[in-house]
């Protein structure tokens, strides 16, 4: 890796502040999610978490002794505008203020997102996403985040995966607020896309002095077969998570093949929203877990269905595919002009154990997976892509949306029954090669 590789690591505020109740946070989505019967894995919430809000010290320290140059976390909008509007809670940059000078303190420079998913629920009452207002109403909070921090936040994040925000949220309703209608699920889109270009334009009104980008998942197949049918479905299956958010940001507009499919929906565009979305972002963030496989298919509207694959598979039973994160580096970098890229989320769920002693987590399947995708962001270097950066997802064990305390993502264990951190091999693995004693 080129020496000025930024290797960081990453957490959002719901999956591991805890601390859902103190110093006037307000409700988020997520709260009322967690509390509807059967949406969350034995009914777990975000209450207590990782408890980072109180336990950030300690974890500070731990990032230290583990040397990554950065931390990138969310900010919990319900804990800076408990109802959604324009009071400001006093207390809601505190947590912040305090969690940035630790981390400055330390030499790791924190990487801001400033909406990871806690819609504040008042703003959901009042339509959430399908309405054009939550997206003004995230250009007065994303102002007041940039000038509380942006004196010592040189990174910005805007979004994290606005696919899961529009899609899990209010397609499938598998996040919260867990709706499931597809027009509404476009509007979400399209003002999760205006919440980012007035983002951005508010920020370089703002003339701070940091870099600002976005974060998606993508999802870019691969083709099961040679087949020139294949082919296409492998393409087409790219329209919805990856040419919905990326064509838009790039000048693009929204792919009218993937609209045709649905008649129905109806993109709720306004003069000048598809410049504001497409205006330049200094960087772009990828996280990625897997890649799926396709073949054509008669029967879908897009002509794509997802084919078994071979690959062993991770705790959340996606399987291992670490070509795929070249092969969508390589996507990225051939189809849209992105000035630099980093890997903002990229690890794995391993059904990880203590050992005897209670001290150690061997957690090889995890080292692993991570040493494959290292070598895949070397590969898309040494290609050309302009990877400035990694970010393991993620530095703690945390609550896994809706699969709740059961699926264990952290480099570092973290004990529910007491808090307790301890952290795991592949702690020490990156550790070694963040220090260069390891590959790739
Ligand atoms: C991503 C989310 C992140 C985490 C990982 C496993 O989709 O951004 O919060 O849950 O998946």
């Amino acid at each position: 890796m080129p020496k000025d590789f930024l290797w960081g690591t990453a957490t959002a505020s719901y999956q591991v502040e805890g601390a859902a109740f103190e110093d006037g946070r307000g409700t988020s989505t997520w709260d009322t999610f967690c509390r509807t019967p059967g949406k969350v894995s034995h009914g777990h919430n975000g209450d207590i978490a990782s408890d980072q809000y109180h336990r950030y010290a300690e974890d500070i320290a731990l990032m230290k002794e583990l040397g990554v140059k950065s931390y990138r976390f969310s900010i919990a909008w319900p804990r800076i505008f408990p109802d959604g509007g324009t009071h400001q809670n006093p207390k809601g940059f505190d947590y912040y203020n305090r969690l940035i000078d630790g981390l400055l303190g330390a030499g790791i420079d924190p990487a801001v997102t400033v909406y990871h998913w806690d819609l504040p629920q008042p703003l959901e009452d009042r339509g959430g996403w399908p309405n054009r207002d939550t997206a003004y109403r995230y250009l007065d909070y994303a102002k007041s985040c940039f000038q509380a921090l942006g004196d010592r936040v040189n990174n910005w994040i805007t979004l994290n995966e606005p696919f899961c925000s529009s899609i899990l949220g209010y397609l499938i309703g598998i996040h919260a607020p867990g709706i499931r209608d597809r027009k509404k699920a476009y509007e979400a889109i399209h003002h999760l896309n205006l919440a980012h270009g007035l983002g951005l334009a508010a920020f370089h009104e703002g003339g701070y002095a940091g870099k600002i980008g976005t974060t998606l998942n993508l999802s870019t197949p691969r083709a099961a077969t040679l087949d020139q049918r294949d082919t296409e479905a492998a393409d087409r299956a790219a329209d919805l998570g990856t040419r919905m958010f990326l064509d838009p940001l790039f000048g693009k507009g929204y792919p009218a093949r993937h609209l045709s499919a649905y008649p129905e929906v109806k993109m709720p565009i306004v003069d000048g929203d598809m410049e504001l979305i497409s205006a330049p972002i200094d960087f772009l963030g990828i996280n990625y877990y897997s890649e799926q496989v396709v073949a054509w298919d008669e029967q879908h509207p897009e002509h794509f269905r997802d084919v078994p694959h071979y690959q062993a598979e991770t705790h959340m039973d996606w399987p291992i595919t670490p070509w795929g994160l070249y092969r969508q580096l390589m996507f990225v970098h051939k189809n849209y002009r992105v000035p630099q890229l980093y890997v903002t989320e990229n690890g794995c769920a391993v059904d990880d154990r203590l050992d005897q002693t209670g001290t150690r987590c061997h957690d090889r399947p995890r080292i692993d997976y991570l040493a494959d995708h290292f070598r895949a962001c070397a590969e898309a270097i040494k290609a050309g892509v302009p990877l400035a950066g990694y970010y393991l997802w993620s530095f703690i064990d945390n609550f896994e949306w809706s699969f709740g305390y059961t699926r264990r993502f952290g480099i570092v264990y973290c004990d529910y029954a007491d808090q307790r951190r301890i952290p795991k091999d592949s702690f020490y693995f990156y550790r070694e090669v963040i220090a260069g004693n390891e590959g790739p």
